[in-house]
This record gives structure tokens, sequence and C-alpha cells, in this order.
């Protein structure tokens, strides 16, 4: 299999598992607990079926939306996601100029292995900055102030993390961060030799935004759980929340919110976006999908605050759904993460190119020429 083979996420997803060792595949592609949430994430797009309009003139169509405030070339975002260099070697870098030639907003990860400032000088497209709270305030603010001297275009706050879901597969590989070969996965890392002499000849493996603040993470191999348990702030509340949007004092999203009633106090505090997220499973297994939730939250909060459906996305269909359910967009993390996985910028690129063009052809197939002829009437649920 090869990337010319891959025409579905779903077909990168496994082209991915061939060539990552299988520890750093599991932490892509594993969940919390029995993994529910991540499969249900996706299967609930299959509750809400389309309906389409017919003879209505398609030939010119416009897929660009307004996300955070800015155009965006397609209703899609990328998802911040951890430790990219650990996927491929050009880690976020891949990613961001992939995000750039597609117009979409690429999101970076606290955890990125790729500076804050290497990042902004790579990609003028837009750019979010995910913030985990650390206990260190220190460490907080140096990466808020980061972001605004390298004009991030907003910041969002993971607000779902206050302690690490329970991952098992990654509790059986052993995965850390760095990536370390153990007994039980040595065979792996050894029969992918191209991951392997990658990682160990390619740029070191870094966490730049950490550095200074913390040894873990780019000196020290931790688990991820570890990493969480420890370092993040389980004291967050909505006070903090409150004064890190005013810290940052650009536009501002949620990440992770799921209730309505969290919404609602989302818009009290001031956030422009919240992004309705269970972070794609990996965390309170069990919990809600995006999708079923998302009609309660466009009743209660939709016109004041940008609604970011995020988790299951693998198909234009399921952006389509979404926003006719009432999102203003759509993002994901493993629909480009597999691909960078796979193959790099070109995974990226040719991921989001089979994305674009199944948006293109379900609008076309729907009668519509915007995204914003996306509207309930569109849809039936089951
Ligand atoms: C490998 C991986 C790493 C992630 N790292 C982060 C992270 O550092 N910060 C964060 O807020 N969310 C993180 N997420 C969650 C994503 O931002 C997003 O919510 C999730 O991937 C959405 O589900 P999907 O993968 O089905 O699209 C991560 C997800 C994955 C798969």
């Amino acid at each position: 299999m090869k990337l010319a083979d891959c025409h579905n996420i779903d077909d990168f997803r496994r082209l991915a598992k061939k060539r990552l060792p299988f520890p750093v595949y599991d932490y892509i592609d594993g969940a919390a607990d029995d993994e529910t949430t991540k499969a249900r994430n996706t299967s609930a797009f299959d509750h809400a079926d389309l309906v389409p309009d017919v003879l209505a003139g398609v030939g010119a169509i416009d897929t660009s939306c307004t996300i955070l405030g800015r155009k965006s070339a397609l209703p899609l975002m990328l998802s911040p996601t951890a430790l990219q260099r650990a996927f491929h070697t050009d880690g976020e870098m891949a990613v961001a100029r992939a995000a750039e030639k597609f117009g979409v907003w690429f999101g970076i990860s606290s955890l990125a292995t790729h500076s804050i400032e290497d990042i902004a000088t790579t990609t003028q497209g837009p750019k979010l900055f995910q913030l985990y709270v650390h206990k260190d305030k220190g460490l907080n603010a140096s990466m808020i102030e980061r972001c605004k001297a390298a004009r991030f275009g907003a910041l969002a706050l993971t607000v779902d993390t206050i302690v690490s879901g329970k991952r098992e597969r990654c509790l059986r590989s052993g995965f850390t961060t760095p990536p370390r070969f153990t007994p039980r996965s040595i065979w792996s890392y050894a029969t992918r030799p191209r991951w392997t002499l990658d990682y160990i000849f390619g740029s070191k493996f870094r966490l730049p935004q950490l550095d200074g603040y913390v040894a873990e993470g780019t000196g020290k191999a931790v688990s991820i759980q570890d990493y969480f348990n420890t370092m993040l702030d389980t004291n967050m509340d909505w006070d903090t929340a409150a004064r890190i949007r005013q810290d940052w004092g650009g536009t501002f999203a949620l990440k992770g919110v799921m209730s309505a009633a969290d919404a609602r106090r989302a818009v009290e505090i001031g956030a422009d976006a919240i992004m309705l997220s269970n972070h794609g499973g990996r965390q309170l297994d069990g919990s809600r999908s995006p999708f079923d939730q998302l009609p309660e939250i466009v009743d209660a909060v939709g016109g004041k605050i940008e609604i970011i459906l995020d988790g299951g996305v693998r198909r234009g269909t399921h952006v389509l759904k979404s926003m006719a359910a009432g999102a203003t967009a759509v993002s994901g993390g493993r629909l480009y993460l597999y691909a960078l996985a796979a193959a790099g910028q070109a995974g990226v690129e040719r991921a989001l190119g089979i994305l674009k063009d199944e948006i293109e052809r379900g609008m076309r197939l729907m009668g519509i020429t915007s995204v914003d002829q996306l509207t309930r009437e569109r849809l039936r649920w089951r």
C-alpha cells in the first residue's frame, strides 16, 4: 500500500499503521477505556441523513466560511495535536505548510515539537494555539506572551483534560514522550526502519514550549498520562478561564465544552468560540458524541458564539451534516494525523485534497452553492 492508494481517511489510517511502530500508532489511534466514545464520535453521523435538492445550477460553488472571525477556504480546521515529530520527522512544519496551501486554520498544541516562533515564520496561514494550563503559572504566561509576539490568530484553552483519560493502549505499549524503545516494542521499531532511522538521525525530538520550565517530555521520558496528572492544574475553573481570556486579549475559544450550561458560561466570559469536543474520545469514555450533542448546543447558544464541532469527522458528508445541524465549522485531529504519519506533508495535502473534493462533491449533490445554505431542513434525524 502506498500514498496513491489512499482514497479516504481510513486508507491513511491503514498506511500509518504499516509505517509506524505500534506504540506510536496506538497513541494516535487509541482512546480512553473501551473506546466507545471514539467509535460513537464517527458513527453518530449515521443517525442523521442529508436531504438533497436537485436542478440547482451548481456549476460555481463557494466552500468558504468564517471561522474565529477569519475567512477559511473550507469549513474545516486542523485540531491541535501533541508530539507530531514522533509521527513524522517534519512534524508540525509539514501540517502547517499543508494547512496554508488549503487556506485552513492550523491548531498548534502546547505539546508541539516545534516552537511557536518557528511555526509562525513557516506559515502565514491562520494559526490557533492550544493552551494546557500548567501548575507552573510562569509557563502559562510565557506561552501566551510568545503567541502574542508571534501574532497567532486565536488561543484555545483546553478544558477537558483536567486529568488524563485512561488510555489503555498506551498503558500496554509503554508509550512515552519522547518515544523510547522497550523490550516489548523493540521488534516493532526494528521492522519499521524508515521511521526508526528518521527518529534517530533526524532533528532532535523536543517540546520547545516547555524548555526552561519542565524537564518532562524533552529531557526525561514520561507517559502522557503521568505528564497530564502531574503537570496540569487540576484547580482550573471558570475564573482561570476568564483570566486567561483577559491575559490573551485576542480571539479566544474553549476547547472541550460539551454541556449547554457550560456553553452559556462560555458566552458569559466573552469567549468567541467553543470547540464542542470530547478530545476524540481520549478523555471521558461514555461521553456523548459532539454531533449528537450539537442540536442542544445550537439551541442554547447558536448565534451568540461560534460552535466548532470537533471529533469523529472522517468524510466530507460529516462536515455537511454538522453544518446543516448548526455548526459554524468542523475540526479534526486524526483526519490529518494518519496522513502525516503515512507520508508527511504530501500525505496531509492528499488528505485535505480528498476532504475538499468530498465537500465540493457533496455540496453539488446537495444542490447548494454555498455552505450557509446548509440548514436544518436539509437534515433528518433517524
Ligand atoms: C494523537 C492526538 C494528540 C492530541 N493532542 C492534543 C493536544 O495536545 N491538545 C488538545 O487540546 N487536544 C489534543 N488532541 C485532541 C484533538 O485536538 C481533537 O480534539 C481530536 O483529535 C478530535 O477527534 P478526531 O481525532 O476524531 O478528529 C489530540 C488528539 C490526538 C488523536
